[in-house]
């Protein structure tokens, strides 16, 4: 069942995707070479709590199956191969030529915001900044097919044909999400599929959006030794953008813009 929200709702959800901005904002300006994923968890979960606010993802665990372990940090942070779900460490080192896919949850207020951008570490092979580029310009594509009217695979497809044009591949088995007081609310948000097709789009309906696209064949995230962390099966990059957003009449509402000036990365000025 998808919740529309109503505009009280809506209120409530600018501040928690407001918040989730800002935690992104932090993070792309302390990212640095020989930092740990672990510091970086550190402080997105001090700023958060600094912020009267939750972590979304400390603790999850997706209902119905108890025997996943619940998940056990702030951040997830996925480099290179490493699609999502990559649990921050102290013993993980962040280098120089690496791309970090940093996703945050925030939950403040009873509602969730939840956002991902891929920061790009020095100088990156051209490809692979390409395919940094492009995944966000799928997020972008996507969320402009967010509006009432529209059928839910409008967005799906609208990334999928901007990704497969540049020869990069959709990652089929993770999708985006409803979200709301739940993190994860219907519909699932697929990054591919046929055009008109789907649930029509209402005003009120809120999206996380979040294409994960990658460099080789991969059209699957799989598991590693059954941990969180999933990558691509041939072990090329893959980058992941995601934004909360409100489906309007004409235009959607992101709730998850930066606040930087330069907006959010991708490596481009
Ligand atoms: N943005 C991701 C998602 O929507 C992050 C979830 S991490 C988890 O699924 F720990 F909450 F699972
Ligand atoms: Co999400």
């Amino acid at each position: 069942m998808i919740i529309i929200k109503s505009e009280r709702e809506i209120e409530l959800m600018r501040e928690s995707g407001r918040l989730t901005a800002m935690v992104l904002d932090m993070l792309q300006e302390e990212i640095k070479p020989g930092m740990t994923t672990g510091k970086l968890d550190e402080l997105a979960e001090a700023f958060i709590r600094d912020h009267h606010a939750v972590p979304s993802f400390l603790n999850y665990a997706p209902k119905g199956d108890p025997d996943v372990t619940p998940y056990p940090a702030t951040l997830c942070v996925s480099i290179n191969e490493e699609v999502v779900h990559g649990v921050p460490s102290p013993k993980r080192v962040i280098r120089e030529g690496d791309i970090v896919s940093v996703d945050c949850g925030v939950y403040k207020g009873g509602y969730h915001g939840d956002s991902a951008r891929t920061y790009v570490l020095g100088t990156i092979e051209e490809k692979v900044q390409q395919l940094v580029d492009v995944t966000q310009e799928c997020l972008e594509l996507g969320i402009a097919q967010a509006i009432e009217g529209n059928r839910l695979h409008d967005i799906s497809a609208a990334v999928e044909e901007h990704a497969r044009s540049f020869g990069f591949s959709v990652i089929e088995n993770m999708v985006g999400h409803g979200i709301g007081s739940e993190l994860h609310e219907d519909p699932a948000v697929p990054n591919y599929g046929r055009r008109h097709t789907g649930v029509k789009l209402r005003e009120g309906m809120a999206l996380a959006i979040e294409p994960m696209i990658a460099l080789g064949r991969s059209r699957k995230a799989v598991s590693k030794r059954g941990g969180w962390v999933a990558v691509t099966e041939d072990g090329k990059p893959s980058a992941h953008f995601e934004h909360t957003v409100i489906v309007r009449p004409g235009k959607a509402e992101v709730l998850t813009r930066s606040l930087l000036e330069h907006g959010a990365p991708s490596g481009r000025s």
